[in-house]
């Protein structure tokens, strides 16, 4: 179903990592709704090298960064302008990581530096990538930059950690740039905070497979698919969405405004 929401649009996406990775589908349905992009990653995520077949599928160019590194993001937009011909008009920050999650520390007694490097990865980085744009001034006027989020930056989900905290500081980053970029440029930074998702990152939290069913239980239309969500992305990028800014958007089947379902109660009749 294209119907070239995004052409001439040029981007960069970060976070494709593998089949399942929201970033993917984003990049998939970017690319048929006429978008060209650079892909990126973590430089150590390129060599497990599933990113290949994404680049050819999208004829598209893979610049490795580190988006904790403002070297490396700088190199990464002014390269990208170059190959992608000039300015950008969207930006998509699919990026998370928390060592203490993988360490299954719990949250009373999390490691800090582990608690900073998931701030610098998950929440940071999206300062990073927005300061570096700013700076280079490399993003058009009614350019759209959407990052990835989950609720437990507004409720408690016990062990989603300090991706909870970092959750939280990505949000208001999005509030305070979006202010800024919308000043100097009319540019847009918005969050989709997205149902529990079957990938890489999300595996990686205790419970969750548990977890995944009751979210679908809990919300009236089911669990937002990855695919559902790379919609909701295009849409952001593309023109039909330009007032909306400074915004999380909850992509969830109806789960964050939802006390509890029939489906849900019945299970404590039980
Ligand atoms: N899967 C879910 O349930 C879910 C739900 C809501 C929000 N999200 C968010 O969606 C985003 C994408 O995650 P996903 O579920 O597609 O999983 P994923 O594991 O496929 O993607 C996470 C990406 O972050 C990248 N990354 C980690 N450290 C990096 C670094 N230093 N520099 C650059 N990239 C780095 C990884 O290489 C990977 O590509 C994340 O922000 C995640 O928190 C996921």
């Amino acid at each position: 179903m294209a119907n070239n929401l995004l052409k001439g649009k040029r981007g960069i996406i970060f976070g494709a990592l593998n089949e399942q990775s929201i970033a993917w589908k984003v990049a998939q349905r970017a690319h048929e709704e006429g978008a060209t992009f650079v892909l990126t990653n973590a430089p150590i995520a390129m060599r497990m090298g599933e990113i290949n077949n994404l680049a050819k599928e999208t004829g598209s160019e893979i610049i490795p960064a580190d988006a904790t590194s403002v070297e490396d993001l700088d190199n990464l937009i002014t390269k990208s302008m170059e190959i992608l011909g000039g300015k950008l008009d969207f930006v998509l920050h699919s990026i998370g990581m928390s060592p203490n999650v993988r360490k299954g520390k719990h949250y009373s007694e999390n490691n800090y530096a582990y608690y900073n490097q998931s701030m610098d990865v998950s929440a940071i980085s999206l300062h990073k990538t927005l300061a570096s744009c700013y700076k280079l001034d490399a993003l058009n006027e009614w350019s759209s930059v959407v990052a990835l989020t989950y609720i437990a930056a507004q409720r408690i989900f016990p062990d989603y950690n300090d991706m909870a905290d970092a959750k939280s500081l990505l949000e208001s980053i999005t509030r305070s740039f979006g202010y800024h970029y919308g000043i100097k440029k009319k540019v847009r930074v918005n969050t989709i905070s997205q149902s529990p998702t079957v990938t890489t990152a999300g595996q990686g939290i205790k419970g969750f497979t548990e977890f995944i069913n009751f979210s679908e239980q809990m919300s009236p239309l089911g669990n937002a698919p990855a695919v559902a969500c790379a919609d909701y992305c295009v849409s952001m990028f593309s023109d039909l969405t330009r007032y909306v800014t400074m915004q999380n958007l909850f992509h969830d089947g109806g789960f964050s405004n939802t006390g509890v379902t029939q489906q849900v109660i019945e299970k404590f009749g039980e």
